[in-house]
């Protein structure tokens, strides 16, 4: 056997004001969408905004249910709800931001697994970088392409 390697490359702030203006108003954008998140089990509130190729911005949250695994993470909302609605127009960017009781989190939440793999897909459906955007009141993390959250990304099918 011969080992190998995986390195990942990203960017880290500390405020949103560091961020170019694009950036910045797709974060608040993921802010903002945090109001509609309906999460009376867990009450962790996200938010996500998608970033069409043509400049539209698309807002998500999560949705929980009684029925545990029928809720979806705030990503998918978006991704979906942007599938869905525009399904010619390339996804290029997504930004990600949580609170709880009202206060948003310092540390930037991280997409889980099934997330991960569906900003994969509409990657590979779209033909361009999605750009993903994590936001924290005290810290930033920018990836350039999902496969630096997803390496050897399920796409054999
Ligand atoms: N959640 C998201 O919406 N996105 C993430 O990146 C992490 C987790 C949601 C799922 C569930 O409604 C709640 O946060 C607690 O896990």
């Amino acid at each position: 056997m011969t080992n190998k390697e995986i390195k990942i490359a990203y960017q880290e702030c500390n405020s949103l004001d560091q961020l170019d203006s694009q950036d910045r108003k797709l974060a608040d954008a993921a802010i903002a969408a945090i109001v509609s998140s309906y999460a009376p089990y867990s009450n962790f509130n996200v938010g996500a905004a998608v970033l069409l190729e043509d400049g539209e911005i698309i807002k998500g949250s999560n949705q929980e249910n009684a029925a545990y695994p029928s809720g979806t993470c705030a990503e998918r909302t978006a991704l979906f709800y942007a599938g869905a609605s525009r399904p010619d127009k390339a996804v290029v960017k997504i930004a990600i931001a949580a609170g709880q009781n009202g206060v948003l989190c310092e540390s930037p939440v991280t997409p889980c697994g099934a997330c991960r793999q569906v900003m994969a897909q509409y990657q590979l459906k779209g033909g361009k970088p999605i750009e993903i955007l994590l936001i924290g009141t005290k810290k930033i993390w920018k990836f350039e392409k999902v496969e630096d959250l997803l390496p050897f990304t399920f796409d054999s099918i």
